[in-house]
């Protein structure tokens, strides 16, 4: 059995070879219509962003005091801020504004580990919405409507990150009308409503730049995977980390040779991605992993495991065409299912991946560059305009309630 699944892999492995080798003229490919179009879209012009000042307690001054925060997973909260108050879509007249931002740190509170604690946050963000509506008559006009946060969490808004204290707590009420901006994407659950946009989590884009190696690297690694599969202190069993589907992964495919899976991480773990053809990213229930991204910077087609996932940006990236979907349930049949994939799809996949406007769209660069994350962000926040009239209140009209939520909550920050 053992010798002939080396055989197999062999003969999977220099196919690819063969055909990648041949495929020169065509490196890249565009997606004609909407998808690839849409990414290259310029924002500028097409909307104006108020950025409140708010006293440096809530961004600046809690920086200072962890530095850490700027390399974290879910740094964007900071990288978004600094990004929009140079762009030329800001405007410092609030009368003309179509969206307005909030510039609130609710993530950088890291435990030694690294790990942030959202425990803080929800009041944090309550005295920041109390600050800006007493100082400013735009939050009262829409209670929010036109408002946008980042809040890139584990669950979002719903500040918490164990999931089932997150659904208890729900979005945070005062947040319910307005647009998030988070890495949390799951379809049907309480913490994603309608209308968030997800943004892929931080990945330091230098540190993957200094990894490139050349282009025409033969891909001889079939499947990719370095990480856990078993979160041994908080879950041995393996069944709730990323809901069992590591574990799977681990269990059926640890002995078989086409799959290059470990928790060890090498120091050649970025330069392994680009001689990969699939990359695992088993995902649980969000974008958050860096994986994602590094897959698709490297050109390793993302081999998406995560039931409901909503990924970044699904609106432009033609995630369908570009990736792979398992279904969780599938994972034991990872090997017959990649295996199967005919050669020519998996040539289109790899070119659709080459082309520079998905790589872009991962990315929160410093300073940022045309079609970045930043820019993304901002074109989905402009494909929502203009407003619906009946987001602007009546006068005397009031919908959101200031007193809902966890007492807890109501406490000042
Ligand atoms: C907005 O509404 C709140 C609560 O109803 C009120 O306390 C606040 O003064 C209002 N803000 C402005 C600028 O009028
Ligand atoms: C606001 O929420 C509080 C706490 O859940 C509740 O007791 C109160 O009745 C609500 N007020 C309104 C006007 O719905």
């Amino acid at each position: 059995m053992r010798f002939w699944k080396w055989v197999f892999a062999g003969l999977v492995c220099a196919a690819l070879v063969v055909e990648i080798g041949h495929g020169e003229q065509a490196r890249t490919e565009r997606i004609s219509g909407s998808a690839g179009d849409v990414l290259d879209d310029d924002p500028v012009g097409r909307l104006k962003v108020f950025v409140y000042e708010l006293p440096s307690k809530y961004n600046k001054k809690i920086l200072q005091k962890d530095p850490r925060c700027l390399n974290h997973m879910f740094a964007a909260e900071i990288y978004m801020h600094r990004f929009l108050l140079s762009s030329p879509v800001r405007t410092l007249n609030p009368e003309e504004a179509d969206w307005f931002y909030t510039p609130v740190y609710t993530t950088c509170d890291l435990t030694p580990n690294g790990l942030p604690l959202p425990f803080k946050s929800p009041r944090m963000m309550r005295s920041a919405i109390q600050l800006i509506s007493s100082n400013w008559p735009y939050w009262n006009r829409t209670e929010g409507a036109d408002h946008f946060f980042v809040v890139p969490h584990d669950f979002a808004a719903c500040f918490h990150y164990q999931e089932e204290k997150a659904i208890e707590r729900g979005i945070l009420p005062l947040l319910q009308r307005a647009t998030l901006v988070q890495t949390f994407g799951q379809r049907n659950h309480v913490c994603l409503k309608e209308g968030s946009i997800t943004v892929p989590p931080y990945a330091p884009p230098q540190k993957m730049q200094t990894h490139l190696i050349p282009e025409k690297t033969p891909r001889s690694i079939f499947v990719y995977f370095r990480g856990l599969f078993y979160d041994v202190g908080n879950d041995p069993e393996g069944g709730y980390y990323a809901r069992g589907a590591r574990a799977a992964v681990w269990e059926n495919f640890k002995d078989n040779p086409l799959f290059d899976i470990s928790t060890e991480h090498p120091t050649t773990y970025y330069e392994d991605m680009q001689r990969a053809v699939f990359c695992l990213c088993p995902l649980g229930w969000a974008p958050w992993s860096p994986r994602l991204v590094e897959a698709v910077i490297f050109g390793c087609i993302p081999v998406i495991i995560a039931d409901d996932i909503v990924l970044p940006f699904a609106d432009a990236i033609p995630w369908e065409e570009i990736g792979v979907f398992i279904d969780e349930k599938d994972v034991p049949d990872l090997d017959t299912i990649l295996t199967s994939i005919p050669p020519e799809l998996i040539l289109r996949k790899q070119r659709l991946l080459a082309n520079p406007s998905m790589k872009q769209a991962m990315l929160f660069p410093q300073p940022a560059e045309p079609g970045d994350a930043f820019h993304q962000v901002l074109n989905g926040l402009a494909r929502k305009l203009p407003h619906d009239p009946s987001v602007y209140l009546k006068p005397g009209q009031k919908i959101l309630n200031w007193t809902a939520g966890p007492v807890g909550d109501l406490k000042p920050w």
